[in-house]
């Protein structure tokens, strides 16, 4: 049984202080536990006093990106070892945003992704086509190297750990999302694609979050498809009433 995971990621938004307030917000939203996994991806700097905010409550703290070395002279750069010190359990890697903006390749990915799981972090890898790729008509072929790249050299017993996001490109902050059942086919073929690699029931194990424009709205019909494992909400998550709202929407699916 796969546990859903609803994730949000805050991106270059809220200063610490502002983030506190957010997280608060978040927390006393979201006080009951319900078998819902869920997590708040604030900015590097924020992390220490969100992590205060959250400690003891359901909602765990995560990273929005690694560096893969443990430490070392990488001016600017974080490392596992450093985020887990700090109370974080999750983190973001590969997302769309560092592969079109900063140069992230699907070797940094794979790199970063076994960093995270050394450090005892649940990395939360993203993979998703642009909408030129869509429209060529290779979304399956671009996400499944997208996946074979970031797991290249797992071992099998360790792919439990991991959370897939799959966040179409041309959805991100669009308001534009995929539709419910083509979001639920592509978790199928990334799905088999894992066990293409892993075998089926290393593959079963795994969640698959949908991400790209994920509101109250729609939150509740994508996660009803039996291929959607939870949610990776960017705008969303900067409300906190639209949050929860989408953590009470997975409940419900
Ligand atoms: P969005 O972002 O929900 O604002 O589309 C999702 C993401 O980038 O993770």
């Amino acid at each position: 049984m796969r546990r859903t995971l609803i994730a949000g990621n805050w991106k270059m938004y809220k200063t610490p202080s502002e983030a506190v307030v957010l997280a608060e917000a978040v927390v006393k939203r979201l006080s009951a536990p319900d078998g819902i996994d869920v997590v708040i991806c604030p900015p590097f700097t924020a992390l220490e006093a969100v992590g205060k905010v959250v400690v003891g409550s359901r909602v765990g703290l995560g990273a929005q990106d690694v560096h893969w070395e443990k430490e070392g002279a990488y001016t600017g750069e974080v490392s596992a070892e450093m985020l887990r010190d700090l109370g974080c359990r999750y983190v973001i890697v590969g997302h769309s945003e560092r592969r079109q903006h900063f140069g992230e390749t699907d070797e940094r990915v794979n790199k970063k992704g076994l960093a995270a799981l050394a450090s005892g972090l649940t990395p939360i890898v993203c993979v998703g086509e642009t909408l030129s790729e869509r429209e060529a008509g290779r979304a399956n072929e671009v996400v499944a190297a997208q996946v074979k790249g970031a797991l290249s050299g797992w071992a099998s017993r360790d792919v439990q750990f991991l959370a897939l996001a799959y966040e179409p490109v041309w959805a991100i902050g669009t308001g534009q999302t995929a539709t419910p059942s083509r979001a639920d086919e592509m978790h199928a073929h990334i799905r088999m694609t894992i066990a293409g690699l892993f075998g089926a029931d290393v593959a079963k194990e795994v969640r698959i979050l949908y991400g790209g424009s994920v509101k109250p709205e729609n939150a509740k019909e994508l996660l009803q498809q039996s291929e959607i494992d939870g949610a990776l909400v960017g705008g969303a998550s900067l409300d906190a009433d639209a949050f929860a709202s989408i953590v009470k929407a997975a409940k419900s699916s």
